[in-house]
């Protein structure tokens, strides 16, 4: 294993057992569940905006650890982001984890701490893992009327 691939699995490690904006958010604006057909795992997230401005956002729920590192590191990331910020990194993130011709030095510096979930693109049955929360916040922020 190289120094990159220990520094991206020390990452999720730390984000499994510390996950970061765990629990609920009082007074969010959106709520949505997100579920993983393959396991049967369940996550929460809340969302709090103030205008175009992800102000506050925390999840809570169960899974395995790339999917509880995965909820971590997107809340951190996206905490005090734009909708259109956000969203665009849903894209990023989307084809990280599933472009089978995807270029892991195209988006690195944007991706910063995210880049430790690439590797999740070689075992297909992680994927949903991993995106379980994204899709969750894509779902969320979407549905904010004339907002983006
Ligand atoms: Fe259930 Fe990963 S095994 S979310």
């Amino acid at each position: 294993m190289n120094e990159l691939q220990d520094l991206y699995r020390e990452v999720i490690l730390d984000h499994n057992r510390r996950p970061r904006n765990f629990g609920e958010l009082e007074d969010p604006d959106r709520i949505v569940e997100g579920v993983n057909p393959l396991c049967g795992d369940r996550m929460t997230l809340y969302v709090k905006l103030d205008g175009d401005t992800v102000q506050d956002i925390r999840f809570k729920g169960t899974g395995c650890a790339i999917s509880v590192a995965s909820s971590s590191l997107m809340t951190e990331k996206v905490k005090g982001a734009s909708l259109q910020e956000s969203l665009k990194l849903f894209e990023k993130v989307h084809d990280m984890l599933t472009a089978a011709d995807y270029d892991d030095s195209a988006d690195l510096e944007d991706l910063d701490k995210l880049a430790a979930l690439s590797g999740v693109r070689e075992y297909p049955s992680r994927v949903k893992c991993a995106s379980l929360s994204w899709h969750a916040l894509k779902s969320a922020l979407t549905s904010v009327d004339d907002k983006i």
